[in-house]
């Protein structure tokens, strides 16, 4: 399987990603995450990508682009990726296209989860993530156990600087300036499926699951 997924801030990729990489056994690529993890570890490619990130607007294209690159050339992709978070703009996609030919590869779909900007909002805010191992929670939606600490570590969790309420609204504005384009550019291509991104998440990828596999609905 070789999926991208598309769809604001919020819209669900990242939990989506996981579980689709989970059930067709391919890596999940997160273009956000690699560049927290760089962050994290202080590296070149951290520093390059901090105040963009920090702002809520997009890392450049050549280095985003260098990066995916990379990651698409390690043995594990091979067998497939779901690509969560790239592209991003239409240059990305038309690099994208370039690395997939490159590899005599073609993409399966492009995936977009549809959800209405006040609920993007209140998912942002209210998430929180662990620090440790990643995990993903809401304040609402999916709460932990125990208020304030991970289920699966027990670290304590933390919101992500970009998730504060002003940094979402720099996104969400990115996002219908230079991404939603990509909406277009798939359809064309005859590969954009569309799914209903407000469900609960297993319903969401049962659905997205049928889709892939030739249902209609
Ligand atoms: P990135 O990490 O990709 O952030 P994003 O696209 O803004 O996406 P999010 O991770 O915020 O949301 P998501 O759609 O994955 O939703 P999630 O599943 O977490 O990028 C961060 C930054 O990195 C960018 O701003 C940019 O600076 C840079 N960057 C990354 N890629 C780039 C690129 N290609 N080019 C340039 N720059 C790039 O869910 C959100 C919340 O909702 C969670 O709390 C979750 O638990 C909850 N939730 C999810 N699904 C459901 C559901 N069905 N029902 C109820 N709650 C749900």
């Amino acid at each position: 399987m070789r999926l991208i997924l598309l769809g604001a801030p919020g819209a669900g990729k990242g939990t989506q990603a996981q579980a689709l990489a989970a059930h067709y056994r391919v890596p999940h690529i997160s273009t956000g995450e690699i560049f927290r993890q760089n962050l994290t570890q202080g590296t070149e490619l951290g520093e390059r990508a901090r105040s963009y990130m920090q702002k809520g607007l997009l890392v450049p294209d050549d280095v985003t682009e260098a990066m995916v690159d990379a990651r698409l050339g390690e043995p594990d992709a091979e067998a497939g990726f779901i690509l969560d978070g790239f592209p991003r703009t239409v240059p990305q996609a038309k690099a994208l296209e370039v690395m997939i030919q490159r590899r005599g590869l073609r993409l399966d779909a492009a995936l977009l989860l549809v959800v209405p900007e006040d609920l993007l909002t209140l998912r942002l805010t209210g998430r929180r993530v662990c620090p440790q191992c990643g995990a993903n929670y809401h304040v609402q939606f999916h709460p932990p156990k125990r208020d304030g600490w991970c289920d699966h570590c027990g670290a304590a969790l933390v919101q992500r600087p970009d998730d504060s309420l002003e940094t979402v609204k720099t996104r969400l504005r990115v996002y219908e300036e230079q991404t939603a384009p990509l909406i277009g550019y798939y359809r064309d291509r005859g590969l954009l499926r569309e799914v209903d991104g407000r469900r609960p998440v297993e319903e969401v990828t049962a659905h997205v699951v049928r889709l892939l596999e030739g249902g209609n609905d």
